[in-house]
């Protein structure tokens, strides 16, 4: 058992202070069910305190259920629900997303120092309830970066700090319910987290198809709704960039029907072929709710995002945040401030852009050599691209994927009308030798007959000896 750190000021150990430890002890499953305890006497002359000390914490932990003492066979640990039986916390449901970042690469010390000067700088009042809408050096910090880095227009005023996008669509669901429309269009194939957040508060899902263009805003007139969330600079998970004549049309649509475009900026940063396209809030800032978060440029743990909201919106989406959870927390937020002040986030992103870029042309140039007659489809960005396989069930497909050591998803379980077949496969967090080898693999396996991926679909242009096009969208 082990000795006890609790003691009274003359250096000995007090009853409470004993039944205290090993009542822990239980619960924390160090002591499990029918272990047997030292006699008192001899656990008092381990410790250096009276017998008495020693009888009155078992007697206490005895009448509370924790021990169970009997005549002539001592005293043992009883079963304590939660104590020794208790299994290892495991996630309710595993959280699938293939889009993850690299984790090996999280720049911890940089956030650490981070971490350290905000804490240090944090007003007693900054400690206190702060801004439902967010720390406002941290929104300055922003309207700044999403300015330079995606055209968005944010001033400080309209942003508001969430905890990722997925408390961003919680808020659009909570806003829309309210004001009395509850259905609400997404893009199909679409992000399958992104439904379930919407349909969780109270909203109904309309899906409207995507093509090789993007979302077919022509659709959005005959399904009747007046609000869409759609992922323009980077189409999840088709990988498709919104063609320009729609993002006019998109907007014109929101005008028309004094609409929302709700955008879901979640991985335009990481863009291999050009400079990313600029986010369409920039375009029309009136029609649109603006959102992203730090999940793929840094880590989804960090659970830190924000929006940026129209004007008249701004109160309904401020009085949202408040009721869900008053405001995210100042010491997260003051550290997002620092990266980004210190340009941190703009050496981050640099950074893991080249390692990303060789990711994906690792794994297309794996899938032409391994792979014949599938094609890479999606534009050079992001973290994510589909394999096209010539035929085939892509459940089946996906399993013998994972099972070579990819990280692939069917590409028919974000479709809802749409019938699409492909495997959508994350690169990020998976080094570049890692996948070559599990493209090798899955092509080892595969019976399909000989062919080559297609051309449009080479390793993006710079990464490649003859400089060939780059991977643009299908
Ligand atoms: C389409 C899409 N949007 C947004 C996100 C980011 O969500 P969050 O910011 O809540 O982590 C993801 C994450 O994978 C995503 O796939």
């Amino acid at each position: 058992m082990p000795r006890s750190n609790a003691v009274v000021p003359d250096g000995t150990i007090s009853s409470d202070q004993l039944a205290s430890e090993l009542r822990a002890s239980v619960r924390n499953g160090t002591l499990r069910a029918g272990t047997r305890l030292p006699p008192s006497r001899t656990l008092a002359g381990d410790l250096g305190v009276s017998r008495g000390v020693v009888v009155r914490a078992y007697e206490l932990l005895a009448a509370e259920g924790y021990l169970l003492s009997r005549q002539g066979s001592g005293t043992t640990v009883a079963a304590v629900a939660g104590g020794s039986e208790r299994a290892p916390v495991a996630p309710a449901r595993p959280v699938s997303n293939p889009g993850l970042p690299s984790g090996d690469t999280f720049p911890r010390a940089a956030w650490a120092r981070c971490a350290a000067r905000a804490l240090a700088t944090l007003t007693d009042a900054d400690l206190g309830y702060g801004d439902p809408a967010g720390l406002p050096r941290l929104r300055e910090e922003l309207a700044r970066y999403l300015g330079r880095v995606r055209s968005v227009q944010a001033p400080p005023e309209r942003i508001v700090v969430v905890s990722g996008f997925a408390q961003a669509s919680r808020l659009v669901a909570d806003v829309l319910r309210a004001s009395g429309d509850p259905r609400i269009g997404v893009e199909d194939p679409g992000s399958v987290g992104l439904r379930e957040q919407l349909e969780t508060g109270g909203l109904t899902c309309v899906p409207i198809p995507v093509d090789a263009g993007g979302l077919r805003v022509d659709a959005l007139g005959p399904s009747g709704v007046r609000a869409v969330v759609v992922t323009p600079a980077h189409q999840f998970p088709t990988g498709v960039v919104l063609a320009p004549e729609r993002r006019h049309a998109l907007l014109q649509w929101a005008r028309d029907c004094d609409g929302l475009v709700v955008e879901d900026d979640y991985d335009a940063e990481f863009r291999y072929d050009r400079t990313p396209v600029g986010a369409l809030q920039g375009l029309g800032p009136d029609a649109v709710v603006y959102g992203g978060s730090v999940s793929k440029t840094l880590a989804p743990g960090l659970r830190l995002g924000w929006m940026v909201v129209p004007p008249p919106l701004l109160g309904a989406y401020r009085e949202a945040k408040y009721a869900a959870d008053l405001s995210c927390g100042v010491l997260d937020q003051a550290t997002l401030a620092e990266f980004l002040a210190r340009g941190e986030m703009d050496r981050h992103i640099r950074r893991m852009a080249v390692e990303y870029r060789r990711r994906r042309d690792t794994l297309a140039a794996a899938a032409a050599a391994h792979l014949p007659g599938w094609s890479v489809d999606g534009t050079a960005a992001g973290l994510h691209l589909v394999l096209h396989p010539p035929g085939g069930d892509d459940e089946a497909l996906a399993a013998r994927a994972q099972a070579a050591g990819l990280d692939a998803r069917p590409l028919s379980r974000y479709c809802v009308a749409a019938r699409r077949q492909g495997l959508v496969v994350g690169y990020g967090h998976q080094p570049a030798a890692d996948l070559a080898r599990a493209v090798a693999a899955l092509g080892g396996q595969a019976a399909a007959g000989r062919g080559t991926v297609s051309s449009r679909n080479r390793p993006s242009s710079r990464a490649t000896a003859s400089g060939s096009s780059s991977i643009e969208s299908t």
